[in-house]
């Protein structure tokens, strides 16, 4: 672990990190075939192991999915590095800090509706690793089932190196840009993108600027993807061309490097005398992957009634069952409300899925009352079959409302829903940071009904 203020890294150190992040180049597409090399000749042609890999390199797989899966959720990539991944010492276990994996038993699942302030300030030297802190998930690690919700709050780069054998890590930056250093090259995100490390990739991540704080979703079913489009078309929702893959850029590195593995919901770390992340060249489409989602195209109502939130949805990981999906991630981006004759915020409902929201920036359209508020870094939990919706002074306002075209674009949220409700671990349970009284958000809803008769 990062000791004293040495860890937290230099303003040096992160201006020069910042002048790297900006300078990016990038592969564009979602689930393609890609290919990079940052050393010419590095890519072996027509075959992907050679009786001898070019310059010297080995020559390795990764899967993330079964060899035998359909093409299309088919999902691999094929990595030329300085040296395999083999050439490791033993893992031992290593503390799991506020880091928390599924099944989460440890608290009875909670029906009551539930909202956080943000994380509060971590100790000096806490890097992104050390500064995740598990809210809550479902499923099973072991069952590459379900997923988990994070926070985290950085304010130090990590020297280390970290892979999660347990699922896939959605970022979604709300303060502080970050550096991602993957085994497939570099990736910048700021507040208002999200990145994506895919299941068993190692990376570092880089701090831009003095703090970084933020969400997760670990998913740990089936990899996110697209959603379907039906009749929307051909285009909309998360263009596919707007997702960035890295071009190759590998460390050489040779020296103690400390790397820290995921596995089945303990962390383990071994000291490696490389840097892994030493791949020269790769191609295939298990990759990460960065979006900026104010590029989501918006789809909604330009005739009557609020459609559902299905419609801003970003990435699905689906389920065995069609349309039912383990987790999706969704986007409430600036959007025009145009609906006549219709009440414009999200309405009132109760949702056989679970959804956790967050708030990366500014404020969202239904929820502007109650003790500290719905807040940026802050999150809500709405459990299955939980009753929510707009707040009173939001009702009130939305009902009297002269129905003009209205720009909603104060704001960023985001949600995680998913298939089963979301258990607490005993620290979010119990956290200073809970807050207390969300429920009088929907006190004073007064009686309306007057009958006819
Ligand atoms: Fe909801």
């Amino acid at each position: 672990m990062s000791d004293g203020a040495t860890a937290r890294g230099s303003a040096t150190e992160r201006e020069e990190a910042r002048k790297i992040a900006e300078g990016l180049e990038h592969l564009s597409g979602f689930g393609n075939e890609h290919a990079s090399e940052a050393a010419p000749g590095a890519l072996p042609v027509g075959r992907n192991s050679p009786q001898r890999a070019p310059l010297g390199l080995y020559a390795e797989q990764l899967s993330g999915s079964a060899f035998t899966e359909p093409r299309a959720e088919n999902r691999r990539s094929w990595l030329y590095r300085i040296r395999p991944s083999a050439a490791h010492p033993a893992f031992t276990r290593t503390g799991n800090g506020a880091l928390r994996s599924a099944p989460f038993t440890q608290t009875v699942p909670d029906p009551n509706r539930l909202r956080w302030n943000p994380l509060p300030d971590p100790a000096e030297g806490t890097d992104f690793l050390a500064g995740l802190w598990t809210l809550g998930g479902n499923g099973d690690v072991t069952q590459r089932s379900g997923m988990a919700v994070h926070l985290y709050h950085a304010d130090a780069s990590m020297r280390r190196v970290f892979s999660d054998a347990d699922g896939e890590l959605l970022i979604v930056p709300e303060r502080g840009g970050l550096l991602l250093r993957t085994e497939f090259g570099l990736l910048h995100v700021e507040p208002g993108h999200i990145a994506l490390i895919p299941r068993g990739v190692r990376f570092r991540v880089e701090l831009l600027d003095e703090t970084a704080r933020g969400y997760v979703c670990e998913n740990y079913g089936a990899p996110f993807r697209l959603p379907d489009l039906g009749p929307i078309g051909a285009n909309g929702l998360a263009n596919a061309r707007d997702f960035r893959a890295p071009v190759a850029a590998y460390e050489d590195v040779e020296g103690p490097v400390e790397v820290v593995n995921k596995f089945c919901g303990n962390l383990w770390a071994a000291t490696y005398d490389h840097s892994p992340l030493d791949v020269v060249a790769w191609h295939g489409n298990h990759v990460p992957y960065t979006y900026d989602l104010r590029r989501f195209n918006v789809m909604g109502t330009i005739s009557y009634d609020h459609p559902d939130p299905s419609i801003f949805t970003v990435l699905t990981s689906p389920s065995d069952t069609p349309g039912l999906a383990g987790v999706d991630f969704v986007v409430f981006a600036p959007r025009w409300l145009v609906g006549e004759d219709t009440f414009r915020p999200p309405y009132f409902h109760r949702n056989v899925m679970s959804e956790y929201m967050g708030l990366i920036e500014g404020a969202y359209d239904a929820k502007t009352a109650g003790e500290g508020g719905f807040v940026p870094g802050g999150g809500s939990l709405h459990n299955m079959m939980s009753a929510h919706g707009p707040d009173r002074e939001t009702f009130d306002r939305a009902s009297a409302a002269e129905l003009r075209p209205q720009k909603i674009d104060d704001g960023l949220a985001f949600m995680f829903e998913t298939r089963w409700p979301v258990s607490l671990t005993p620290q979010a349970a119990r956290a200073d940071h809970l807050q207390q009284g969300y429920d009088d958000v929907w006190q004073g809803l007064e009686r309306h009904f007057r009958p006819l008769h």
